[in-house]
């Protein structure tokens, strides 16, 4: 609810990471501020800017970084994040200068400022200026531990672990084994330790805020509170509180909307690889024999690009497209939040970014999970085995599997099982949000600190 008034009417800094799974959490969080009395600015990278037409309450500041080599991104995305903030940092004192002499009066002065963990090089120019500074993961809480699983692997010199290990458990992070834990695809492992240091770093900030429930997290967000200094906030799912404004940065093909009411109930699966994992053409081909043999409606999003060696679909052969006819839809990105609100998605065969992972526990949607790198893995195996809302495709992606899972998921009784126990866990996800639960109890903590700034 609005709670306007001269004394709320304060500003918050909010800082993203350029990328769509950390953009779309962090704006979700700038429309519960808003519509909480507070005035937002956005100061984003150049590169995957946001567009300011779909947030008309905000103001949008680009840093200037366009030096950014972005091509390196797919093949080194630590290398990229480094690289983003030595260059962001040089230029953010002087944008928040700007953000400052445009504010005239003092009920518009900066409250703090909100920073992707990511995008680290806020907190230091935050400390100069004595603003506040409070993180924002945009993962789940349980990956901050496997990841501090592979900070003590390092330290007793046991990274990178041998081929015999990957099946074994890790000890005190069930139900995680070796091969879950979040080491990147891209980018050398000791990168990508030197950059999560430099994100955990937490040291003058004022509190930490996860896109999580106490429902589905409870140890991990107790343990986490046990072992930091400053208030953890978990205020998720944020998409369920936020307005539905979309940040998308590609745009959404709603023609698949008018092709799903034409499917009955619960029988589309819904596929979705996300917004940076990469598969090759004979990958494609495998998938989509697999969905056709599976014989239940499917709608596939295949993002330009995603593909290595092409396009997009023009490597999928004719016979396929026969065969399938009307039964599957393909398009090059969707609205995927209405699309697993829609009634005729049953499931969902997803590579388990933690955006994707909420986004379909909040439908009651199962699904079969394809991780590709980092914590996706993570949310996989509790996708998998805790919440017990989903089940794992891991052997290489080939059709007669894929088939297999889809069937398993949509028409058996194992599959029926695992959506009786998905609408239990959004059912009480709900009760979260609303008045009195944990996630709306924390979000009020969160907004009173912040006006106590
Ligand atoms: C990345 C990492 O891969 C992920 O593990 C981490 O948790 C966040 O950043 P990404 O690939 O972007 O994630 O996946 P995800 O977190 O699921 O976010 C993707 C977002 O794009 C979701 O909010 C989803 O609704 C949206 N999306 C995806 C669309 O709007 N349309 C689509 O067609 C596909």
């Amino acid at each position: 609810m609005e709670k306007e008034g001269k004394r709320c009417r304060r500003r918050v800094v909010l800082v993203p990471a350029p990328f769509q799974g950390h953009i779309n959490p962090m704006l979700q969080l700038g429309s519960i501020l808003h519509s909480n009395g507070f005035s937002i600015t956005v100061v984003h990278a150049q590169y995957n800017s946001p567009d300011p037409s779909t947030h008309p309450d905000f103001s949008f500041l680009p840093l200037p970084d366009s030096s950014s080599d972005h091509n390196i991104l797919a093949a080194d995305g630590v290398g990229f994040v480094l690289e983003l903030n030595a260059k962001c940092k040089a230029r953010f004192p002087e944008c928040l200068a700007q953000v400052m002499t445009q504010l005239g009066s003092d009920d518009d002065r900066i409250a703090c400022i909100i920073h992707d963990e990511f995008m680290y090089f806020s907190q230091e120019t935050a400390k100069d200026l004595k603003l506040p500074s409070i993180v924002l993961r945009t993962a789940s809480a349980s990956n901050f531990f496997a990841r501090d699983a592979l900070f003590q692997l390092k330290a007793e010199g046991h990274l990178p672990f041998p081929e015999y290990r990957l099946q074994d458990p890790v000890p005190e992070l069930y139900p995680l084994r070796f091969k879950d834990l979040p080491i990147p695809t891209f980018g050398k492992v000791d990168k990508f330790l030197q950059m999560l240091s430099k994100g955990s770093n937490i040291e003058t900030s004022s509190g930490i805020i996860y896109n999580t429930t106490y429902y589905l997290e409870n140890s991990s967000l107790a343990k986490m509170q046990q072992r930091c200094q400053v208030p953890i906030f978990s205020i998720g799912p944020m998409h369920k509180i936020a307005s539905a404004s979309s940040s998308s940065l590609l745009e959404e093909d709603s023609s698949c909307l008018a092709w799903l009411d034409k499917q009955s109930c619960n029988s589309v699966i819904y596929v979705s690889l996300g917004s940076v994992a990469f598969m090759d053409a004979k990958e494609l081909v495998e998938m989509a024999w697999g969905l056709a043999h599976s014989k239940q409606p499917f709608l596939w999003v295949v993002r330009p690009g995603s593909i290595r060696g092409a396009e997009w679909i023009e490597v999928l052969p004719e016979d396929f497209k026969e065969d399938i006819g009307e039964r599957g839809h393909i398009v090059k990105w969707a609205p995927q939040k209405e699309v697993l609100a829609h009634d005729a998605v049953g499931g969902f065969l997803s590579h388990c970014g933690w955006n994707s992972t909420l986004e379909s526990i909040c439908e009651g949607i199962p699904m079969i999970c394809r991780p590709y790198s980092g914590d996706q893995r993570v949310n996989a195996r509790y996708v998998s085995h805790v919440w017990k809302v989903g089940l794992e495709l891991e052997s290489k992606l080939e059709r007669c599997g894929i088939e297999r899972a889809v069937r398993r998921l949509m028409v058996d009784e194992d599959g029926k099982e695992m959506q009786k126990r998905g609408n239990n866990l959004k059912e009480r996800c709900e009760f979260c949000i609303r008045d009195g639960g944990s996630s709306s109890n924390s979000l009020n903590e969160l907004i009173d600190m912040i006006k106590s700034f």
